[in-house]
């Protein structure tokens, strides 16, 4: 009996034990000697970027924010993992840290040494004095601190601030182009003038560097300026910088648009249908840049259905031809767009009313840098009740997996931003799991959320003619065997078998 309890309590135990280790591994996280800190904000519209709501509006100029904070930090994020040397702490204000982590860490793949400070009460100087004093807690020797807001930030600069202050400076600041500055910095034997540095500024006029150098020289601080002098981006007439720096027009920040890509092979049946749904069930023509059907080959009428359709509707509906593999289809036509949201449908899938809408609005969550719709199958009313119940069971942990896992499948109809697109090197060019190796590289950048609202329908079809739970048993035994390394190449001969192998050889002979 005694034993059982042991072996109870002994199971009981490791968790809690774990947990505790856990715990006390967080409080002792190592630190390093040098940190940088970035001052930032939640990107909330109406709150953020002030200065910016009269020209571009609440929204963008919320985005804006959430675009540059994304940049500043990938940047120094790039100096910290190769220099590994140096922390970096987020000072932010307006949310929680929960929220700041889901924003600015990924689903996979955290980086070290990243901690989060809400900002104290008070004024811009009694902020950087306590950044600053909380930088010199522990062994640290340097801190240098930044805003969020200068798109032209390098990791040259931050090298040189880091070099000036082991070189023997007391502080350094770099000029901001408006009279104020984007960087300062400080050696820990200047920690017992921190208390008064900050004190007396004209905060946020353009007098800010000249006041901050007198400053330093009344308390006889060995202050070294950095060469480089940059832009931050506070109004309508500093948007070229952001422009120049993160590619991002002010057009990207107003409206952006959707290309919905529709890879096809051999779907006179649906095709049509499918081209509807989109036209119809988007909130407006002009959220619509384009549909771009890329087309492996098809044998029937497929594209002469969709020129058919295209010329019925008042948005662009391109065909463009590609090798067939629905992960070659999907990237030549992603290349071939114009839209500043990529939607990858198939065509045996239809979206829900107001599919940008509740796209758009996901994507609008910091930290989700893409989505799905939750999902569902048409099941017919002349359809088995077992077949009924199968594709219910189906639904239900397809859903599951989506919410819990953030883990959508190409059925459920994946978007995301071109700039992600681009950030994560585009899909991926092999015949099966382009959209497993997709959702995989975007849990490295980022979440991938849901939109809210009605789903996406796919149709039964596959299942009827397969048998619903051998197509997902067989789903299950490729997943499993792409998780213990087998390549997506002979997991697609698996699950086409010979039909495939003359398209490869085709494909090698063309490329
Ligand atoms: C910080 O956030 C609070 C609450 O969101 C706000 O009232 C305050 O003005 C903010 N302070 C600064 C300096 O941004
Ligand atoms: C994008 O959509 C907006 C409407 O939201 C429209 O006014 C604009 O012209 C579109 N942009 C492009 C480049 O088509
Ligand atoms: C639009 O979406 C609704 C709800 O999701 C769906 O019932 C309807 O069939 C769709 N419209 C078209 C034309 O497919």
């Amino acid at each position: 009996m005694s034993c059982v309890v042991m072996l109870v309590a002994a199971v009981i135990s490791v968790p809690v034990i774990a947990l505790i280790i856990n715990r006390a591994r967080k409080l002792r996280k190592p630190q390093n000697k040098k940190v940088i800190s970035v001052f930032t904000r939640y990107p909330s519209p109406g709150v953020t970027k002030t200065r910016l709501i009269p020209c571009l509006g609440e929204e963008a100029a919320a985005y804006a924010q959430r675009r540059m904070t994304e940049h500043i930090l990938e940047r120094i994020r790039a100096y910290c993992n190769k220099r590994r040397d140096t922390d970096l702490a987020v000072w932010y204000n307006g949310s929680s840290e929960d929220k700041m982590r889901f924003w600015l860490t990924p689903k996979v793949g955290g980086y070290n040494f990243l901690y989060f400070n809400q900002q104290p009460p008070g004024g811009l100087g009694e902020k950087l004095r306590e950044a600053t004093l909380s930088g010199f807690r522990g062994n640290r020797e340097y801190v240098v601190i930044v805003g969020s807001d200068i798109p032209g930030l390098t990791s040259d600069v931050m090298e040189e601030a880091f070099e000036t202050l082991e070189g023997g400076a007391d502080m350094v600041l770099g000029q901001a182009e408006d009279g104020g500055y984007y960087l300062v910095g400080f050696s820990k034997k200047a920690a017992h003038k921190i208390g008064e540095v900050f004190e007396g500024m004209d905060w946020g006029t353009d007098q800010v560097f000249v006041q901050q150098c007198e400053k330093a020289k009344q308390l006889d601080l060995n202050l070294l300026i950095l060469d480089t002098k940059l832009s931050d981006v506070d109004t309508k007439e500093d948007l070229p910088v952001l422009e120049n720096a993160l590619r991002l027009s002010r057009r990207e920040l107003t409206d952006r648009n959707w290309s919905v890509i529709i890879p096809t092979m051999n779907e006179e049946d649906t095709i049509a249908d499918t081209l509807q749904t989109v036209y119809k069930n988007c909130s407006s023509e002009t959220k619509i840049q384009e549909i771009i059907v890329s087309d492996g080959g098809s044998k029937d009428n497929t594209v002469q259905k969709v020129k058919d359709f295209s010329l019925k509707v008042n948005i662009p509906v391109k065909v463009i031809h590609s090798q067939p593999g629905r992960g070659f289809q999907q990237k030549s036509a992603a290349e071939a767009a114009t839209g500043d949201f990529l939607l990858f449908l198939h065509s045996d899938t239809r979206l829900p009313r107001n599919f940008d809408i509740s796209a758009e609005s996901c994507l609008k969550t910091p930290g989700n840098v893409a989505g799905s719709f939750t999902w569902s199958v048409d099941t017919q009313s002349d359809d088995s009740w077992f077949f009924k119940l199968q594709m219910k069971i189906v639904t239900y942990f397809t859903n599951k997996r989506i919410q819990m896992f953030e883990y959508p499948f190409g059925d459920n109809a994946i978007f995301t931003s071109r700039h992600v697109y681009e950030k994560i090197g585009g899909i991926k060019e092999v015949y099966l799991l382009e959209d497993v190796l997709m959702v995989e590289e975007l849990w490295k950048v980022g979440h991938v959320g849901i939109a809210q609202g009605e789903p996406a329908v796919t149709s039964a079809r596959r299942w009827r003619k397969g048998g619903a739970f051998r197509i997902s048993g067989l789903n299950r035994i490729i997943l499993t065997a792409h998780y213990l390394g087998v390549s997506t190449e002979t997991l697609a001969l698996w699950y086409y078998g010979d039909k495939l192998r003359s398209v490869m050889a085709a494909n090698k002979k063309k490329s």
